[in-house]
């Protein structure tokens, strides 16, 4: 819990001067500690690595956290990506969702006047003032209207007009704590931009939050909200409201094994029938973005339908390809399909051939590992923990990490986003899972 809790915002630090000023100063701070970090090992002194990323971090954070919007969503995102930032940043970034500043009344209201005309206490027949819930990039009311309990994600004005300027501030500051080079990453942030954009389209989230919800109508104890488009618009989101707990809060009431294991098995089946039929998927496995429930039976409610990666399909190949069990015991061919996938290059000495063909065999093996069994106990916390460990060991690789040129497919980011995020929530749930095809 923060010490001072977030004050209500009247307005939005949104001018590009002032947003500017804050990013150079996180810049030059973040400079300025690698800077200690280095002199400080020329003569000997203790620095560990971890001391700077936690200084990094806790100044990156602060930054992101007064700006808000696009920004605050990147930092969620990095907090998502355990496995690719040093601990520091994750554990910093984790906290993004929980400490939005809400919106005052008259910005709320100006939103609805926007979008309708009218205010929200004329479009619902109750409309609390006070929000629910923080979102990334917006804020969550309880409405009523003709009875119904109703969700209406608002949001904050202005948020997709910036979130470009946005993008363009943080790119460069990214690039350099990272020591990338632009144009050999412009891929893989067209698709982070692309993604974050995509998630200021409320319209498109309701639209894609009916679809998948349809198809997904026949598995087994989901529950999705129902989504008003008369009530809603690009800015405004109104659903049903579902009730249930996300999965911290759930956990505190001592779930037992069996409710526990439906749960997680529920997720499993949700998220490898989009992965497999429908090869379009919700890219956002954040315990924020479902409501569990026991008192029903138990069920999963799915929320937060603004990040779906749509997979082409011969990626999906490839990465079904990657993952099956021959594939892990011939290296032969799994070079060829790193080759085909752009990890393996014909300009590559083969002792970075054979670099890149030992790392990712050791990844494969764990993260295809719940697929080689017909029962996975996702309750075992080394599992998770070897996942962490060898996203630490692969920043440390000396090839990996003076690489410049990243390499893969750009449409692995939000895959791997997506299996670790579900493996993340199964191994919290502590979650037996029928994982094999039988
Ligand atoms: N339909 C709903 N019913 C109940 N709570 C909801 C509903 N939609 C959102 N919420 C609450 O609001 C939070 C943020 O909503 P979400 O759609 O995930 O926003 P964002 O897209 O910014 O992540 C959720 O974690 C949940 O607690
Ligand atoms: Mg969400």
């Amino acid at each position: 819990m923060p010490d001072n809790p977030p004050k209500s915002l009247t307005s939005l630090p949104t001018t590009k001067v002032a947003r500017a000023a804050r990013f150079a100063k996180t810049g030059l701070n973040v400079g300025a500690n690698y800077v200690k970090h280095y002199a400080k090992r020329a003569v000997g002194a203790d620095s560990t690595m971890a001391d700077l990323h936690a200084a990094n971090a806790a100044e990156l954070y602060g930054t992101l956290s007064e700006m808000k919007g696009s920004v605050l969503k990147v930092a969620q995102m990095l907090a998502m990506e355990k496995n690719l930032l040093p601990t520091a940043y994750a554990d910093q970034f984790a906290q993004a969702q929980y400490q939005t500043p809400p919106l005052s009344g008259p910005l709320v209201i100006k939103a609805f006047r926007d979008a309708f005309g009218k205010s929200p206490f004329e479009v619902f027949d109750e409309f609390d003032r006070e929000a629910r819930q923080a979102a990334s990039i917006g804020q969550v009311h309880f409405a009523r209207l003709g009875g119904l309990e109703l969700a209406v994600k608002v949001q904050y004005p202005g948020v997709a007009d910036s979130i470009r300027s946005d993008i363009r501030l943080v790119k460069p500051v990214a690039l350099r704590v990272l020591g990338l080079d632009e144009a050999t990453v412009r891929p893989y942030m067209q698709e982070v931009e692309t993604r974050l954009i995509e998630e200021t389209d409320y319209a498109l989230e309701l639209r894609r939050g009916q679809e998948i919800a349809a198809d997904c109508a026949n598995l087994a104890h989901l529950q999705f909200p129902r989504y008003y488009p008369e009530l809603s618009s690009p800015r405004i989101l109104t659903m049903d409201w579902l009730p249930g707990q996300h999965l911290r809060e759930f956990l505190l009431t001592n779930p037992d094994q069996a409710i526990r294991n439906q749960l997680g098995q529920a997720l499993w089946d949700f998220y490898m029938f989009q992965l497999n039929e429908l090869r379009r998927v919700h890219a956002d496995p954040h315990p924020g973005n479902f409501l569990l429930r026991a008192d029903d039976g138990g069920t999963v409610g799915v929320l937060d339908f603004g990040c779906v990666k749509e997979i082409p399909e011969d990626v999906h190949r490839l990465f079904i390809a990657l993952l099956a069990p021959e594939t892990l015991a011939d290296p032969t061919k799994l070079a060829a399909l790193l080759e085909e996938g752009g990890v393996l290059q014909a300009a590559d000495a083969p002792a970075q051939r054979n670099f890149y063909v030992q790392t990712m065999q050791a990844s494969l093996e764990l993260v295809g590992r719940p697929f080689r069994e017909s029962t996975f106990d996702f309750g075992d916390p080394t599992y998770m923990q070897a996942l962490y460990a060898l996203g630490d060991d692969l920043m440390q690789q000396p090839e990996l990490r003076q690489q410049r040129e990243p390499r893969g497919s750009e449409h692995f980011i939000y895959l791997n986003r997506t299996y670790v995020g579900l493996y993340a929530l199964l191994t919290e749930l502590k979650a037996s899972i029928r994982t094999g095809t039988e």
